[in-house]
């Protein structure tokens, strides 16, 4: 039975008043409550003052059949839903279906087998009750499903904003640690450049003076040395024939051979002064204190200053052969540039070619079959800035060494990227190198690597000088 707390409501439709009393009677001994109407008008008005939950329906009726009265409930939607049982004659098996087609959920025969209707009357009050039960369910479940499908766009949209948050984020954090790398990287350049500037500048000074005063005394000394010359000549001639003391010592420090030799020492003496001379000068043009000005240089200079710098790192000693430098100058404009700078690059280059090259002699021992060699080339040539040429120097510094495998060279440019051993590479050479010509001199810096043959940078700076707005 049902679980409701009032009793069900059933209507009878039935125009025979001894059937309709008999059904009142066992159905309220079911526990049913039951109002009937004995024609179509009357069980209509019924209905529509208080709807039955089922109804029990004769087919033949006065005026109004039962067909029409069904057909009726079930097309209003607020009437569609009332179980309705028809009852019929035993034998009249066209009725039964018609009544089952037109949406009947069952049929009872008459004569009534009085348990026969309640039983069936109670089933089908339980499934229209179950039907209703599962309808709400399934509203609340499509309302829950609704819910959840709202509640996980949510989540979605959260979670995307949350992801672009994540990556906004990331990539601000990013560019601020590129900022500050290369915020790093110009100090560290600074700091290179002064303490070597600084160093090599005092170096220069230094031996400047000495060098000063010694090629200001060698030519008194060639003149004293000509004066006594001449007054030893004029002893000889006066003095023929010295006492023995004096023939001895003469012949002990074979005068002969010391007045022949000593314009000799004096030549060599001025010749070497005249290189310590030079190599000072390049010292102080290899330091220039010119971070804040450009000037027209000569970058062959910066090269010959860099090279004089590294010579002790070239040559031959023991069993390392040494390595041969080659030079292809071209015929070049003098260049606005940072000259300071533009040698560091050199240095920077130059120091690794020759770092490559030392430690595959090194590794190979004796089975190196070729002459380690460093080939500069220097020339003219047009920088492609978008639309816009630009006439620059290229110098093309190439080394036959090792050669760099694919993992060194994409990470060639990246500040602190080193293959050296902890304390003798710090990373920074090309890195500062390429912020040099890149940044401060809007110029160009490229290199080509193949393992086991060799290395070439090629640098390319603008000979007019280009503003360095994003340089300090
Ligand atoms: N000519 C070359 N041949 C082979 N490898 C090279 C050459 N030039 C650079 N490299 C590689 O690139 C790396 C980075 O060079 P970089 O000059 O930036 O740093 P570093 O020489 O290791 O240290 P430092 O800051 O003292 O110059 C080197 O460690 C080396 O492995
Ligand atoms: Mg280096």
């Amino acid at each position: 039975m049902n679980n409701r707390s009032t009793p069900p409501k059933i209507l009878v439709v039935e125009d025979s008043t001894a059937n309709a009393k008999l059904l009142c009677q066992v159905l309220q001994r079911g526990g049913m409550q039951v109002v009937s109407a004995h024609n179509g008008e009357s069980a209509i008005q019924e209905v529509e003052a208080s709807l039955p939950d089922l109804i029990l329906l004769d087919v033949l009726l006065p005026g109004m059949d039962g067909f029409e009265l069904c057909q009726k409930w079930k097309s209003q939607p607020r009437t569609q839903d009332i179980p309705i049982i028809f009852m019929t004659a035993l034998t009249d098996n066209q009725d039964k279906i018609k009544g089952l087609k037109l949406g009947a959920v069952d049929y009872v025969t008459k004569p009534f087998h009085q348990e026969e209707v309640l039983a069936r009357v109670r089933l089908h009050l339980q499934l229209s009750h179950l039907t209703k039960t599962l309808e709400k369910q399934n509203q609340k479940l499509s309302k829950e499903v609704q819910e959840r499908k709202a509640a996980e766009k949510r989540l979605q949209n959260l979670t995307q904003t949350l992801e672009e948050r994540v990556s906004n984020r990331t990539q601000e954090l990013q560019n601020t640690l590129d900022e500050l790398q290369t915020a790093q990287v110009q100090l560290v350049q600074r700091e290179k450049l002064s303490t070597l500037g600084q160093l090599v500048a005092g170096v220069a000074h230094e031996i400047n003076n000495p060098v000063g005063f010694v090629v200001g005394n060698i030519k008194y000394l060639e003149e004293y040395h000509n004066d006594l010359l001449e007054h030893l000549k004029l002893y000889q001639k006066h003095y023929s024939e010295p006492p023995d003391e004096i023939q001895e010592h003469k012949e002990e420090i074979d005068l002969d051979y010391l007045v022949e030799d000593i314009p000799n020492i004096l030549e060599s003496l001025k010749v070497g002064m005249e290189r310590i001379r030079k190599i000072s000068l390049s010292l102080r043009n290899f330091s220039r204190a010119d971070d804040t000005s450009r000037m027209f240089v000569d970058i062959h200079e910066g090269l010959e200053s860099t090279l004089l710098i590294l010579k002790h790192r070239l040559k031959a000693k023991g069993t390392f052969p040494g390595i041969q430098v080659e030079k292809e100058y071209g015929n070049l404009p003098q260049v606005c540039c940072y000259p300071g700078q533009l040698n560091q690059v050199f240095t920077n280059i130059l120091a690794n070619a020759v770092d490559a090259l030392s430690e595959e002699v090194e590794a190979k021992q004796d089975n190196l079959n070729k002459k380690p060699t460093i080939t500069i080339q220097t020339g003219v040539g047009t920088l492609s800035e978008s639309e816009v040429k630009v006439p620059c120097v290229t110098i093309r510094i190439v080394d036959n060494g090792p050669g760099m495998p694919e993992e060194v060279q994409k990470h060639l440019f990246d500040p602190m990227f080193t293959t050296k051993p902890i304390g003798k590479g710090t990373g920074l050479g090309m890195s500062i190198s390429h912020q040099i010509v890149t940044q401060k001199h809007q110029g160009r810096l490229r290199f080509y690597s193949t393992p086991g043959e060799g290395t070439e940078f090629i640098i390319e700076v603008p000979i007019q000088g280009q503003d360095d707005a994003a340089a300090s």
